[in-house]
């Protein structure tokens, strides 16, 4: 069921990724991430609210056994750059050492949260580490860093939807687009 153009799709600009797109894609991605982990267990880190609908998406196709932990992070506080300081909560009680850990995201824009996190998870000597996210940003960046799944490369705009917000809103969009200026 499509959302009427009278409702949040209405503020968008253009569209980027129809929900059929996304759907593509995400299976072809947890193909990709079964054929690596065969016989193993995943622990996935999943960095909410932004990869909430990815994650599930994702997982629910990954035919293998997963536990899952959810952390939030942000870098974007209500405006539409980062701010270059990464708010993480950690979880007390997870223990990753000698997991196979596959740190989720939405996006990788300036790197600094997927860096940061890897960064804290390697401290706890996974026995892997790898990273995930549906979009990478075409951007120079200050960190090095390119995760080991992407789904789509973008251009540096600013994106909304399937899990994305612009200050707390167009996250349930089923599509991932552009917002009018
Ligand atoms: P980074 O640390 O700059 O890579 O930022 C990553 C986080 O910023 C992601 O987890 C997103 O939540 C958020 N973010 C970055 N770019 C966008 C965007 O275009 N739209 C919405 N959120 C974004
Ligand atoms: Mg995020």
């Amino acid at each position: 069921m499509a959302f009427s153009p009278s409702g949040i799709m209405s503020d968008l600009d253009r569209i980027l990724y129809s929900a059929e797109e996304i759907q593509t894609r995400v299976c072809e991605m947890a193909r990709e991430i079964e054929s690596n982990y065969a016989g193993r267990t995943l622990t996935v880190v999943a960095l909410m609210d932004g990869a909430l609908f990815f994650v599930a998406d994702l997982l629910r196709k990954v035919n293998l056994p997963v536990h899952l932990v959810t952390l939030s992070a942000s870098s974007y506080h209500g405006t539409m750059a980062s701010s270059g300081e990464i708010r993480i909560q950690w979880p007390a009680s997870v223990d990753f050492a000698g997991k196979d850990v596959l740190l989720l995201d939405d996006i990788l824009d300036t790197g600094l949260t997927l860096a940061e996190l890897q960064k804290r998870l390697s401290e706890q000597n996974p026995a892997s580490l790898r990273t995930g996210v549906l979009l990478t940003k075409k951007k120079p960046r200050t960190v090095e860093i390119r995760a080991d799944y992407s789904g789509f490369e973008i251009e540096d705009e600013f994106v909304v939807g399937y899990g994305m917000d612009y200050q707390g809103r167009f996250r349930n969009l089923p599509c991932i687009g552009i917002l009018k200026p």
